[in-house]
């Protein structure tokens, strides 16, 4: 008998090791279509056909039953900005003019906690919901934004990484802070979250045109003073955002020399989008071990440009997954990465299920440093995962007795699945949030 504290039986798919190319995923790729997953202190203790581990359960305890569905490891979105949620769909802009018209004004709702606390709520729950189970959160430059979605983050036991957003030009003087507010207030958000339960610290300065050389000092300080935090920002998003970068920083060759210089790449820096991307930027990346976010509503939203994955690969560049909400049209993974297939279609790259899911899960753990805590179902991770019903709409019913094995259904979730496939989320071993307890 295994002394577990719980066991689910469903289809179990999951990636076993980091891969450096795309063509090794589908190796490493492992899929029990009757399988049972023991589950003890919020860590997986096992995973095991039905056939073997059936002999472990114990007759008091039972086990979930789950069969018909599809269990994988939580989603990971790599880059996403909860004060953001309210705002997805705002109309005609792209980057600099989206942000000043619709971004700052939302933004700015966030010095009142009372609000924050409502949206953070809102935010979490739709992650659940959409099968996220780890999020790289910015906030907005208010505390009390951070106070918010940390608080409610820790109240579930997720493992959650968030930050003050830290901006200090080119911003409307409604939402603006100088580099020593921003120091100060951001040391001070460590010291209250940082390893709190699962959750983590990012240092969040916007992004190059909205921060001063005092404000990057402030950055590299503060990463030199906490080493164990993440940092996470914008880079090469958008031909005039790299243009009006050039301008400001003409004393740096390329965008990312900017953060570079500021010590501001290595492990545990995430850089969202990175499209317009020169070979010594890729090198950098790779070099420092700093990682990508690919955003592909995102991208396509705001018309920014198509991320080329395989020069990601060919560069060995950690890279996750992202929605970018509210920039980013939806909350779901599976929509993402069946965008992230169109943004590859369009470049000739075909994005196969096992690499889309890999991104989706144990990449992105990887991208975040967090590859030996989450990420697959290997004993000792933790056990964030979630239970699938790949057929829930008549198309997908009939779709899905069309399909002849696993990747074609994987591949038919990402191009017609969302939400509405998510049955359960389960968030360190207990389930966190279920149809069953909406309809
Ligand atoms: N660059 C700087 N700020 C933002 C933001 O909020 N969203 C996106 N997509 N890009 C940014
Ligand atoms: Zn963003």
């Amino acid at each position: 008998m295994i002394d577990y504290h719980a066991a689910v039986r469903g289809a179990l798919f999951d990636i076993a090791e980091v891969c450096d190319n795309a063509d090794d995923i589908a190796h490493h790729a492992r899929f029990i279509e009757d399988g049972l997953l023991f589950i003890r202190d919020g860590k997986i203790q096992a995973r095991m056909s039905w056939q073997e581990g059936e002999q472990y359960l114990d007759a008091h305890k039972g086990y979930t039953d789950r069969r018909g569905k599809l269990l994988l490891p939580g989603f990971i979105d790599a880059h996403v900005h909860y004060p953001q949620t309210e705002m997805i769909g705002a109309f005609g802009e792209q980057l600099l003019e989206w942000l000043t018209t619709y971004t700052f004004p939302v933004e700015s709702q966030f010095a009142d906690e009372a609000y924050a606390t409502e949206i953070a709520e809102f935010f979490i729950s739709q992650l659940l919901s959409h099968g996220t189970t780890t999020a790289l959160v910015f906030c907005t430059l208010h505390p009390e934004s951070v106070n918010a979605l940390f608080s409610e983050a820790l109240r579930l036991n997720m493992r959650l990484i968030a930050g003050k957003v830290m901006m200090d030009r080119h911003t409307p003087e409604y939402l603006s802070e100088t580099a020593e507010q921003s120091y100060q207030q951001t040391r001070e958000l460590i010291q209250r979250w940082q390893h709190q339960g699962r959750l983590g610290y990012a240092i969040t300065p916007r992004f190059a045109p909205t921060s001063s050389p005092e404000l990057l000092e402030a950055v590299r300080r503060l990463r030199e003073e906490f080493p164990q935090t993440w940092l996470q920002t914008h880079l090469s998003e958008n031909p005039n955002e790299v243009a009006w970068v050039n301008d400001l920083w003409p004393e740096h060759q390329r965008y990312l020399d900017v953060y570079h210089h500021y010590q501001l790449t290595g492990e545990r820096s995430v850089f969202a989008h990175g499209i317009h991307l020169h070979d010594e930027e890729w090198q950098c990346l790779h070099d420092t071990g700093s990682a990508v976010a690919f955003c592909p509503t995102s991208n396509l939203f705001l018309g920014s440009g198509l991320f080329r994955l395989p020069a990601c690969w060919q560069n060995k560049v950690r890279m996750g997954i992202g929605t970018d909400v509210g920039a980013g049209t939806t909350f779901s993974m599976l929509r993402t990465l069946g965008e992230a297939y169109k943004v590859g279609q369009l470049q000739s790259y075909r994005l196969r299920a096992s690499e889309a899911f890999y991104h989706a899960t144990l990449g992105g753990a990887h991208a975040l440093r967090l590859d030996d805590k989450i990420g697959n179902f290997a004993p000792g991770k933790e056990a964030d995962f979630v239970v699938i019903d790949p057929a829930v709409t008549p198309l997908q019913r009939l779709r899905n007795t069309r399909c002849k094995e696993i990747y074609e259904q994987l591949f038919v979730l990402m191009t017609l699945g969302d939400e509405r496939n998510i049955s359960e989320t389960w968030i360190n071993g207990q389930c966190a949030w279920s149809t069953a307890a909406v309809s």
